[in-house]
């Protein structure tokens, strides 16, 4: 019995969560929703600067799971310690766990997401069994133990005259960060307002720093731990 659960910001997580539910004969549900007595939680969630997002580390100490697989999201740049992380977080027994390049939220290129990569994972949560898998620590970037800063500097929120205020936006905001359109210092740039603002008010803007950045060349590496 698997629970899938994901965070996302812009889509991908949610749609490679559905895409590992249907393969597992699940459904795929948004973090927070109740889990199953002693079922495995397979979490998918994105890379952000190289690490567990915030609401998604909040989650990983307090779920209450026993057992997990993870299926990390990065856009092709670097996955630094996201996995080690989330393992240490959740301090449960991690069974298989997965990092997987796919578009990146930025620049809206990238990788396909390749489903057969994962079969494995899949096979390994299947089969029930609860040996743990060993995720070595990575390596980081310089910024990427300022996270919130990193996004910030490196992308800012924009909105348009077209925002009607209606406030959906705010109620989707991971971080409720968000007030009308205008985010404050909580907001680590997920793009999920930007994804759900029924008006296309909102859009953001690169800095020049994280454009030459984004420019590095991308790997499109799949690896799993199992
Ligand atoms: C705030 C932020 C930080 C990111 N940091 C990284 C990173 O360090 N390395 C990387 O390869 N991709 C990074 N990405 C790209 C995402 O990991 C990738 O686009 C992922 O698919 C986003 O998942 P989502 O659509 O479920 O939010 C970042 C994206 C965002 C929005
Ligand atoms: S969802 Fe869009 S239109 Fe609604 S308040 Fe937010 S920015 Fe404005
Ligand atoms: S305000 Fe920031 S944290 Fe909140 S949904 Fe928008 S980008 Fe994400």
């Amino acid at each position: 019995m698997t629970d899938v659960r994901y965070f996302t910001g812009s889509g991908h997580s949610e749609s490679i969560a559905r895409a590992c539910a249907e393969a597992l004969h699940e459904a795929a549900l948004p973090m927070g929703e109740p889990l199953r007595e002693n079922a495995v939680l397979l979490l998918v969630f994105p890379v952000y600067c190289e690490r567990v997002p915030p609401p998604v580390a909040a989650y990983l100490k307090t779920c209450g799971a026993e057992r997990a697989a993870f299926v990390a999201c990065y856009g092709g740049m670097s996955y630094g310690r996201a996995l080690y992380d989330a393992k240490t977080l959740f301090g449960g027994t991690v069974v298989a766990a997965a990092v997987v390049p796919t578009e990146h939220a930025y620049t809206k290129d990238g990788y396909p997401f390749d489903e057969a990569a994962l079969a494995p994972l899949f096979e390994k949560v299947r089969s029930g069994e609860s040996s743990s898998v060993v995720i070595p620590k990575g390596k980081r970037h310089l910024l990427s133990g300022a996270p919130g800063l990193r996004s910030r500097l490196g992308a800012k929120l924009v909105r348009s005259s077209r925002c009607s205020g209606c406030g959906v936006c705010e109620r989707a905001c991971p971080m409720h960060a968000m007030h009308a359109g205008k985010p404050d210092g909580r907001c680590i740039r997920c793009l999920r307002c930007v994804r759900v603002c029924p008006e296309g008010a909102l859009s953001f803007r690169l800095s020049p720093l994280l454009k030459a950045y984004l420019r590095r060349r991308r790997t499109d590496e799949t690896r799993l731990f199992l």
